[in-house]
């Protein structure tokens, strides 16, 4: 049995995807969502939506458990989990914890790193830099996590076109049909390495 951990604060959709993919896989057990925010999409999802139907518990931590005490590195250690898999989850990870799971750990970026990268780039804020530099592609990265935003070695790249009458709501909605199609089945493959 291989053993997910999904760490996400935004909306939820890709922790949504993910879990669902592996809902009838008996050898991939998606065994907690964590998050940082109480008032995320993703822990209403997860408590009374797909969570709740694939009972799936939720963490909810604060920023000085995380940050200042080893108690979610070891929680992660505790129940034996062979992959973390951040899906909008927008904190830097603290290098003990990355030093714990050293290749252990991805991410998903809503651009193609190394552009549109680093500190204050996400969601949004990552379509509307694309827009406003006239890029014609977008896409995603799903990238190995380091101690630095969005550096991790690359696993995994696709892209879509920009139109210039494209608005950063559109490049985000093409760019979110690119996450659900590729990141659930990124993570099988990592997870079978
Ligand atoms: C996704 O687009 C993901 O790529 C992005 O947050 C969104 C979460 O959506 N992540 C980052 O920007 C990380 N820097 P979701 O909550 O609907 O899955």
């Amino acid at each position: 049995m291989k053993r997910i951990a999904l760490f996400a604060s935004g909306s939820g959709s890709n922790a949504e995807k993910i879990a669902a993919y592996f809902a009838d896989n008996t050898s991939v057990d998606i065994s907690l969502i964590a998050s940082n925010n109480p008032k995320a999409g993703v822990i209403d999802r997860a408590r009374r939506g797909f969570g709740r139907r694939l009972h799936i518990p939720v963490l909810l931590f604060d920023r000085a458990t995380f940050y200042d005490t080893d108690r979610i590195t070891q929680l992660l250690q505790n129940q034996h989990i062979d992959l973390i898999v951040l899906a909008g989850f927008m904190w830097l990870m603290p290098s003990k914890l990355v030093q714990a799971f050293p290749n252990k750990i991805i991410n998903i970026h809503p651009a193609l790193l190394p552009k549109f990268g680093g500190k204050g780039m996400y969601g949004h804020f990552v379509h509307e830099a694309v827009v406003a530099a006239n890029e014609t592609e977008s896409g995603i990265t799903i990238h190995y996590v380091n101690e630095h935003y969005d550096e991790g070695q690359i696993i995994f790249q696709a892209s879509c076109p920009v139109l210039p009458t494209d608005t950063p709501e559109d490049v985000a909605q093409k760019v979110q049909v690119l996450e659900h199609l590729h990141y659930p089945k990124v993570v099988e493959d990592v997870l079978m390495r």
